[in-house]
């Protein structure tokens, strides 16, 4: 990478755009000319900017490789396999450079593989291998504990104590067992806030669980709706909704990060405003877990679940985690059992006698999958290399150069009036998001994803406007996201061009 002085000097750029001389005052007049588009980015790429770059600059694919090389975690790229043009299915062999690095903007959806988990799956096949039944005691994982081996990794990532952690299942799963233990209504408390706007899976496990204690879904499940006109769910809302109803809400379960808007609700405030009401308080951690610092513990979250294969990295269908809050400990409420809810010094004596795990340990049922361990240690082994503060930090400024560019190119002061457009619909305040943006286009979003993925773009659609498009802390870089709305642009050209022959 050659040297920042070197890349902004006065040479035509690889990009056709005539790069600039360092100009500070028409730097500044960028401020007036693109107004609220400019205020989006970062703070400090703003003042990157107002040192070295005029405004064409801002948008010029040298930023983004100055920015690349200014990030100092992007050696993290190399720990993950990232797919290129060529591998990716459905790319148009035509339109792109097969050679090329993909534009993988899904980590919302699945994560990229990490080296490391490869190496420590081929050792488990090689243990079984040669050793068999021994592996469950022996080795350097014994298969036994492998989800025990995750503890201490999974607990830094939400900011628990090991003992409040439990490594188990798939998420919709451990929604059903923490609501087994945890929902038990009274006549005058039995209702369940959650999101109109939950995921589905949620959401029926949500109205299963109030059926199956005999109630009815119309009289328990309350859905908070954002205002009208509104796709964001605003914190004063739910924290009103809570003040005013709580006296009769059982269990308050909202996601962290919301999966079709991206918002970060603010969980410690909606945490303390149920716990003040008297009511539980539980959350689907699916898009927050590994993509913003959590501290469960702290924010004294009553319990919460989360799936590992978004930005934790582990596989589809990976291993998924709970947090029981330590209060609960040892207070052997109901739940859902199984030989591995019994403490290991007793288990295997086999008298059928219960002997329940104390924490979170309690609330396992089977013994671990082995093969799902081995993802979650391979994540957690790049893990060791950085921290969940200095990825968000990057975050900030991946997700905030991508909301800078779709303002450009389709923002109210676009330069283009365009017949197919998206807006943000995720919130603009950095601490009200993760990596996602949400993209709401006013046209089929089918087209314009089958236009994405012909030219090697991997992001996801979800029905009814938006696509979901995550520049990921660990392995994406600023040029990724600065291909991907160059990209994007020209997929919305060739469907305006369709458009206008119609
Ligand atoms: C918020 C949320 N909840 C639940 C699920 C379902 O997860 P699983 O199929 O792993 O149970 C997902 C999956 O993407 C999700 O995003």
């Amino acid at each position: 990478m050659p040297a920042m002085k070197d890349v902004f000097r006065h040479e035509p750029s690889t990009s056709g755009c005539d790069v600039p001389t360092c100009d500070i005052v028409s730097v500044y007049l960028i401020g007036a000319y693109e107004g609220l588009a400019v205020a989006a980015i970062p703070t400090s790429i703003i003042v990157i900017g107002i040192i070295y770059f005029r405004h064409d600059a801002l948008l010029s694919q040298e930023l983004a490789e100055y920015l690349n090389d200014q990030d100092k975690l992007k050696h993290l790229r190399n720990e993950f396999f990232y797919p290129k043009m060529a591998t990716l299915p459905h790319v148009d062999k035509s339109l792109v450079n097969l050679e090329e690095d993909s534009v993988y903007l899904c980590g919302n959806s699945l994560g990229l593989l990490p080296k490391a988990t490869t190496r420590i799956m081929d050792e488990q096949f090689k243990k079984w291998a040669e050793i068999g039944v021994f592996g469950h005691l022996d080795g350097e994982i014994p298969w036994a504990f492998c989800d025990e081996c995750c503890l201490d990794g999974v607990a830094k990532l939400v900011g628990a104590h090991p003992s409040e952690i439990a490594v188990m299942n798939g998420l919709t799963v451990n929604v059903h067992v923490l609501f087994t233990a945890f929902y038990k209504p009274t006549p005058s408390r039995h209702k369940i806030l959650i999101e109109s706007k939950a995921f589905p899976s949620d959401h029926y496990a949500i109205e299963s669980q109030i059926r199956l204690k005999g109630l009815k879904v119309e009289d328990s499940m309350i859905c908070l709706e954002p205002r009208q006109g509104e796709d964001i769910l605003r914190t004063e809302d739910i924290l009103s909704y809570i003040e005013e109803h709580g006296d009769s809400i059982s269990i308050i379960f909202f996601s962290g990060v919301q999966y079709y808007t991206g918002q970060l609700f603010e969980i410690e405030k909606i945490t303390a405003a149920g716990h003040a009401k008297g009511c539980l308080v539980g959350w689907d951690l699916a898009h927050a877990y590994a993509n913003v610092p959590l501290k469960l513990h702290e924010w004294d979250v009553d319990f919460a679940c989360w799936c590992s294969y978004k930005y934790g990295c582990t596989g589809a269908g990976g291993l998924a985690g709970a947090f029981v809050n330590e209060r609960f400990a040892e207070d052997k409420r109901d739940r859902m059992l199984g030989w591995w809810s019994h403490k290991y010094s007793t288990r295997f004596i086999m008298d059928n006698v219960l002997d329940l795990d104390t924490g979170a340990a309690g609330y396992r049922i089977s013994n671990p999958p082995i093969m799902l361990a081995v993802a979650v240690l391979g994540f957690l082994e790049v893990m060791e290399k950085t921290n969940l503060e200095e990825l968000r930090e990057k975050s900030i400024h991946l997700t905030g150069y991508l909301e800078f560019l779709i303002d450009h190119y389709f923002g109210a002061n676009s330069a283009k009036d365009r017949k197919v457009h998206c807006e943000i619909m995720t919130p603009r305040d950095s601490s009200q998001r993760g990596c996602q943006l949400s993209l709401k286009f006013n046209y089929d979003i089918a087209s314009v994803y089958k236009e994405l993925v012909k030219r090697g773009v991997a992001v996801d659609k979800r029905y009814p406007y938006v696509i979901r498009v995550a520049p990921v802390h660990l392995y994406n870089n600023f040029t990724d996201v600065w291909r991907f709305v160059q990209i994007l642009v020209k997929c919305v050209d060739e469907l305006e061009k369709e458009l206008d022959k119609k």
